[in-house]
């Protein structure tokens, strides 16, 4: 099949290159011409492990062009999925939808034949209507397009493999049986015949099982954080005892691990994001719950900063401090919302002297805060340190050996955030060891 992705970052961007793999003909299409000129050479503007190999094969087998004319993209296809993103607006809780109704506003005048326009944007239930509104309205083809919402569940880190074996497929439809559900149906025809469960339902339903996906898996994250606090209060161990909540197949352990919280480009801004659009609709006190989850995440980080001082004897002020990790979490060069530079920026704040490192999100952190000291390696950012703080849990930090770290530091302090370093193994080897949701 032929068809286009229009928005081209994380999202956008795996898409296209999955749908090439899958044996289609793809045109993406994105405003920003740095980063289609990137994609058209087959590198992500980004880093996401196996996506530059699908772009570099299909950028070079032809199956997959990029380009920044939505007349082109009118002309290329008759599906067309929207991969926009859509941030939290600056200053409210609320999704900025601008540049997906710019996209669509954009596209409609192209429109002469018949199209199935495909939403993948996490948005506000609702949006999709409005949507198809504009392109009935603005698009030449006017009733003869049609608008499908197909949410998407990728994790950054695990995009690719994410979008190839998805759990599931939602698709979403103004009506039974339309024309669009065939596209889309054949569209993903490898994925469903590979065993991938297909929930045909409203554009309504498919918006909103996108948005309590996240609020579900946030909640769970901040109800083991939750139980954190009280763990360190009662002196027991949360990741124990998540391990054994975790073996309750009505539980699980997925998405279990207490730390320093969750961040992102999404589940924050989708946890809000949802809230509001709730109090839109005059149901938010079934959400409250929802305020309760963003609040424990936040004290997570607040937490740290106290941790940190604690370890330091009350005061921060003229410490160095070592920090491992800058991405939201490990995997990605992705740096939106971290909590890990969260607790370095506030730690900055109080007077402390911070120095970096990540394995993959070094530049992206040095542009956002160019206040911290940032060093190519665990063991540079490590040396002279008076507290080392492990926040995103790279396995090159789980790796390391506390041992030959132990001469490089000024003191031999460390604060686990994540969970994921062996406490054994470093307070055999000398270090004064804390773990965030332990005594
Ligand atoms: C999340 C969802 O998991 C995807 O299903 C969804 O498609 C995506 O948002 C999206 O809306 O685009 P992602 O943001 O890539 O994916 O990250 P997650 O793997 O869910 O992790 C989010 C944050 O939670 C990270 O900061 C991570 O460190 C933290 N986390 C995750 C925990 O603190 N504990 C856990 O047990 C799991």
């Amino acid at each position: 099949m032929k068809l286009t992705v229009i928005g081209c970052g994380y999202l956008g961007a795996t898409h296209a290159a999955c749908m090439a793999e899958l044996g289609h003909e793809v045109l993406g299409m994105d405003t920003d011409r740095d980063k289609i000129l990137a994609l058209g050479a087959g590198k992500a503007p980004f880093f996401e492990r196996g996506l530059d190999d699908l772009l570099a094969k299909h950028t070079a087998d032809g199956r997959l062009r990029f380009t920044a004319s939505y007349a082109e993209v009118a002309s290329f296809a008759d599906l067309h999925f929207l991969g926009v993103g859509t941030p939290q607006r600056a200053g409210s809780d609320a999704y900025d939808l601008n540049d997906l109704f710019i996209a669509v506003r954009s596209l409609a005048p192209h429109l002469h034949r018949p199209a199935v326009v495909v939403g993948k944007s996490t948005v506000p239930v609702g949006t999709a209507p409005r949507l198809a509104a504009i392109l009935r309205e603005e698009a030449p083809a006017g009733e003869q397009t049609e608008v499908a919402w197909n949410p998407e569940f990728l994790r950054e880190s695990y995009a690719v493999e994410d979008t190839l074996h998805p759990d599931r497929l939602v698709l979403g439809f103004t009506s039974e049986h339309t024309h669009a559900e065939r596209v889309l149906r054949q569209c993903f025809g490898k994925i469903i015949e590979a065993g991938a469960p297909v929930i045909t339902t409203s554009l309504a339903t498919a918006e909103l099982v996108k948005g309590s996906a996240n609020a579900f898996l946030a909640t769970k994250i901040s109800f083991i954080n939750a139980i954190a606090e009280v763990c360190e209060a009662a002196g027991a161990d949360v990741h124990q005892l998540a391990e054994a909540l975790g073996h309750d197949s009505r539980i699980g352990a997925r998405g279990l691990r207490a730390g320093l919280g969750f961040g992102g480009g999404c589940l924050p801004k989708d946890l809000r994001g949802f809230m509001a659009r709730a109090g839109e609709l005059g149901t938010d006190q079934a959400l409250g719950l929802l305020r309760e989850v963003d609040a424990i995440n936040l004290r997570r980080r607040e937490r740290m900063v106290d941790l940190a001082r604690e370890q330091l004897d009350g005061t921060v002020k003229g410490k160095r401090i070592a920090v491992w990790g800058a991405a939201f979490k490990p995997g990605t060069d992705d740096i939106r919302d971290s909590p890990a530079l969260a607790v370095a920026t506030h730690l900055h704040r109080l007077g402390a002297d911070i120095t970096v490192h990540d394995p993959k999100a070094l530049d992206n952190a040095r542009k956002a805060h160019p206040e911290l000291d940032y060093a190519d390696t665990a063991f540079d950012a490590a040396e002279r340190a008076d507290l080392l703080l492990h926040l995103t849990e790279w396995p090159e930090f789980t790796d390391i050996s506390p041992v030959g770290l132990a001469s490089h530091v000024s003191r031999t302090k460390v604060v686990d955030g994540r969970g994921a370093l062996d406490p054994d193994r470093w307070r055999q080897a000398g270090w004064n060891f804390r773990s965030l949701g332990c005594c």
